[in-house]
Parts: C-alpha cells; structure tokens; sequence
C-alpha cells in the first residue's frame, strides 16, 4: 500500500515508516520537522516538509502523494507543556487533524490510522484499563486527542471514514536504526539512559508515596516494534474503532531503575521529586482486543529487551540525531 505517514520524522512515525518500507509498502513522509528529525526519515521514503495547521500544505500532499491510507502521529504530546498552554494544542492537535481529515475526504480516502493515548481515559477506576471505560481527560492534551477521536467517529457515521485509533501506553526502545530522541525528553527509559551516558547527573523520580509496592508510578511500557506492527496490521482489513495498545505488565519507576543499573553496568543516581499533578498511580493496558480482533502478537513484551533495545541505540548515538 502506499502510505502517508504524518509525523514521520519523530519518534513512534520514523519506526514505523521504517517497518513499512521494510515490508515493501510505499511512504510518504509528512512533517514539518518542528519537533522531529530529517535524519530519522528513511532514504526510501518521500519526505513532503508541510504542517497541518497550514490547510494548503496537507491538502497539496494529500493531492501529490495520492496515498490508499493515512497514518498519523503528527502532533505535539507533553503533558506539562499541555498544562501551561492548552491553545497550543487545540490547535495543532484538534485544527492540524481536522484539516487532515478534511484533506483525506477531500481524496476520498477511507482508512486512517491515528495515534491515540491512554491520557484520553484519565484517572481510571480499575485495571486493567479496557477500551469501553469512560473517556475523561485530565489534561489539554489527552483532551485534544480525544476530541480528534470524536471528529473520526463522527466522519465514520456521516462519510463512511474508517478510522482506527490506537490507545498506546508507553511506547519505548528502538531498532538499530532509529530511537528516541526528544527536546525536551520526558519518558523515563531516555531519562534513565541519559544518566548512563554522562549526559544528567541524576534522575528526577516524581513521588515515591503512591500507593504502589514501592511507591513509585507503575507504567506499561510497549516496545516500538510491537507498536508499529500493531498499526501495519489495522491497516489491513476492514478494521475500525479503539485500540489499547500496552503488555498488560505494569512496572514502577523504581523496577525500570534497577532494570537498568544492570544492563548498563552505572549506579544510575536518582532523587526523589515532589509528584506531578494529575500523575495516576498506576496505567496498564487492557489488550486483549487488539490481540483478537487485529491479531496482534507482541515480540518484545519484556522490560528487559525494551531497555536493552533502548540503551544499544542510545550508547550509539550518545547525541541523538545530532552528529
Ligand atoms: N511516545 C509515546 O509514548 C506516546 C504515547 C501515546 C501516544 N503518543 C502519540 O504518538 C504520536 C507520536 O509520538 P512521538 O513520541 O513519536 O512524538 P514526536 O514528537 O517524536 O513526533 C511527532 C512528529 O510530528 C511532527 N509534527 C508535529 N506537529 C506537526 C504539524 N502541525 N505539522 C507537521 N508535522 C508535525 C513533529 O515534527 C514530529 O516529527 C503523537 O501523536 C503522540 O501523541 C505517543
């Protein structure tokens, strides 16, 4: 399939688009590069430089690369950042992906795949988390996201759109090629990593009085490759709807911690830092659906190869992208 992948440049579209070509489906790449990175984009892909809030710019691609699908994980995802500047979001988020999906009716394209979160559910009542539990964002930025999901489903209803959207928890590792690498960084394995490398003197853990065994955050960690095949395989079919996308595993700051002091052989210092304000204690997949309905096989499930993976590529590229 030809395939536009919005977002391409960053962390999560690199991979994929990466694995696409991989399995000899056609990408084109569009991103504005704000928050991404021209060395991450493949050689065998066409990278069309645009932004979503610009509605010739989509509209031109979607006219030029004439793809059979659209992925999209343009958009901008820190929480905090969220927090002090909601317009922020709502407009590149909710705006940028209206105009997408105006682009992609426009061509008469049916199926999209979009980047959804668990941050669209909020303070969840039980775990592990399903995808028919309330959506009640605590944030602008699992709002904006949730928000794009109604606009999708809406399109669906009226315009026969066939939208998937993919709820990851948290994606982490990398391939040999390509990881992570964000300005600023605020997923914990990068962070961990960075102290390995020299690069911070210690890490920040957000609270340890949360009512977990050790009293830090319980995350599940999804590795990439996993999660790019997940988004191969809703491309396929007749798929639509929701998807978590998460191991099922939960694991604490404290566990990833040591996890790492072993595979990179450092002490790995660390302090401990008043919470972050709407942190849940606790986030674990609830899967089961994208296992029966998509077929979807994890390769990676364990912590251990998802930091492993993670550091190979970090002590290779010990400054990101950047040469
Ligand atoms: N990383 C995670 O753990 C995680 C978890 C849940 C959901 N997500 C979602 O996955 C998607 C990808 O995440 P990521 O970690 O790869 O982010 P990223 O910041 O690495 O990549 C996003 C890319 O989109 C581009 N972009 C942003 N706004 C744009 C615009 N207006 N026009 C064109 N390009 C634009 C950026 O330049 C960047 O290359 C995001 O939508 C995010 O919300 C990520």
């Amino acid at each position: 399939m030809k395939v536009l992948v919005t977002g391409g440049a960053g962390y999560i579209g690199s991979i994929t688009s990466e694995i696409l070509l991989d399995e000899g489906h056609e990408v084109v790449i569009f991103d504005n590069l704000e928050r991404g990175h021209r060395e991450a984009v493949d050689a065998r892909a066409r990278l069309i430089q645009g932004d979503l809030r610009n509605r010739e710019d989509i509209r031109g691609a979607m006219r030029d690369a004439r793809p059979d699908a659209v992925m999209h994980f343009a958009a901008f995802a820190l929480v905090g950042e969220s927090m002090q500047d909601p317009m922020l979001y709502f407009r590149n988020n909710v705006l940028g992906g209206i105009q997408l999906v105006e682009a992609i009716l426009e061509r008469g394209v049916k199926k999209i795949i979009f980047s959804s979160t668990c941050a669209t559910y909020g303070q969840p009542d039980r775990m592990p988390m399903t995808e028919d539990m309330p959506q009640r964002p605590t944030n602008p930025y699992g709002e904006s996201k949730l928000m794009l999901e109604k606009v999708l489903n809406w399109e669906r209803e009226r315009h026969g759109l066939q939208p998937v959207f993919l709820r990851y928890f948290n994606a982490a590792g990398a391939t040999e090629k390509l990881g992570e690498d964000h300005d600023p960084e605020s997923h914990l394995i990068p962070n961990v990593l960075r102290v390995a490398l020299g690069k911070s003197r210690a890490l920040n853990i957000f609270g340890d009085d949360y009512p977990t065994p050790d009293g830090t955050c319980i995350r599940d960690y999804i590795h990439i490759v996993d999660l790019a095949q997940a988004h191969i395989l809703a491309l396929t079919g007749e798929h639509t709807g929701a998807f978590n996308l998460g191991n099922g595993d939960g694991y604490s700051v404290k566990q990833v911690l040591e996890v790492a002091r072993e595979l990179t052989g450092h002490p790995i210092p660390a302090e401990i830092s008043p919470r972050r304000p709407g942190d849940p204690a606790r986030l674990i997949a609830g899967a089961d659906k994208a296992k029966q309905v998509l077929g979807w096989k994890p390769k990676y499930p364990e912590v251990r190869t998802i930091v492993q993976h993670a550091w190979n590529w970090h002590r290779a590229h010990p400054n990101g992208y950047r040469k």
